[in-house]
């Protein structure tokens, strides 16, 4: 993969970004999705790639754009052809009611490197790259909250863990209290929460808990770029979602995936913070334009690049804002 499609593809979640980040706390969901939506679709048209997006906004029919199987990007027989896993907008409801830690996210793997993952749920842990080795989704989160301290040379009792704030995640909040961790809840966005393990600047350490598994694989595709670990088991919530996950590929739904299978090969990740969170600032409009941060990295080098960049309305194209 050619490294200066990094820049290219951080573009492409700058203009998801700032579109739907125009719509923040205006409370209409669909209106800020559909804004991330158009504009990445249409930035994808000037990325010299053969992209077929593999984790999207779901299937042909329910998605009009950036669905699974869609091809992007304007590549000619030269250039390299490449998986996509993406969201326009992780934290559709944080976006909406103006709350941090939306992001837009891409990655991109050789063909056939990421998990082809369900529309369901995934169990999850993630950590940065010095409790690498140390995760064991079999193990109880009590167990699985020692290994992390004594890989990170801490007490449990400095460890933050966090964790959707969810009914079903009653009984794990209670057990990771009981042994003694700090937990930070989340309203919404654990592909946010799981990279934020990576980086000790957040104050994160550990994700845990049930979110979506799309989410899982690009959680996992930034892990991959900076060393960190992760694994995940589905969690289908019927019959329809097993079938689902067996036509996509899965072949044991009880199967806990390991980081490089959910993301395998040389992978390259970016996402823009749309609301500000631990890990990217949001977008600031400043009259004349706006400021994004952004990150970019890649598991060939390990190279993470941050990048602050000042939109001038007046001299871009237009992306749909
Ligand atoms: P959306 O951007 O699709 O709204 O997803 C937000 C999110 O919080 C994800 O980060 C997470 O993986 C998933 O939803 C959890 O699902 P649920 O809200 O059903 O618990």
């Amino acid at each position: 993969m050619d490294r200066n499609l990094a820049l290219e593809v951080v573009r492409v979640t700058e203009a998801a970004a700032l579109s739907s980040a125009r719509l923040m706390g205006r409370g209409d969901e669909k209106a800020c999705d559909q804004a991330a939506v158009d504009a990445m679709r249409k930035a994808f048209d000037a990325v010299r790639v053969r992209g077929t997006v593999v984790i999207g906004e779901g299937e042909r029919d329910e998605a009009p754009m950036l669905f699974i199987g869609e091809q992007v990007g304007c590549g000619d027989g030269e250039s390299p052809e490449v998986d996509i896993a993406l969201d326009p907008l992780e934290g559709t409801t944080i976006c909406a009611t103006g709350r941090g830690n939306s992001i837009s996210v891409i990655a991109i793997a050789e063909r056939g490197k990421f998990l082809h993952a369900p529309d369901t749920y995934m169990e999850k842990i993630a950590v940065g790259p010095k409790a690498r080795g140390a995760i064991d989704l079999r193990k109880s989160p009590t167990e699985n909250l020692r290994r992390i301290a004594d890989a990170m040379g801490r007490y449990v009792e400095d460890l933050t863990v966090c964790i959707l704030d969810r009914p079903r995640h009653e009984k794990l909040i209670r057990e990771v209290r009981e042994a003694g961790a700090r937990i930070k809840l989340i309203g919404d966005g654990d592909v946010a929460g799981a990279v934020a393990t990576c980086f000790e600047e957040t104050g994160v350490d550990v994700l845990m808990g049930v979110g979506g598994a799309p989410e899982g694989v690009l959680a996992a595709a930034a892990i991959r770029c900076v060393g960190g670990d992760f694994q995940g088991r589905l969690k289908p919530r019927n019959e329809g979602e097993i079938e689902r996950a067996l036509t996509m590929g899965v072949k044991d739904i009880e199967k806990i995936f390991m980081l490089e299978e959910l993301a395998a090969g040389n992978v390259m990740f970016a996402a823009t913070g749309i609301t500000s969170g631990d890990f990217l600032k949001g977008v600031r409009y400043t009259g004349d334009g706006a400021v994004t941060h952004s990150v970019v990295m890649r598991s060939t080098t390990g190279t993470v690049r941050y990048i602050e960049s000042h939109h001038r309305f007046d001299q871009k194209p237009n992306y749909g804002w």
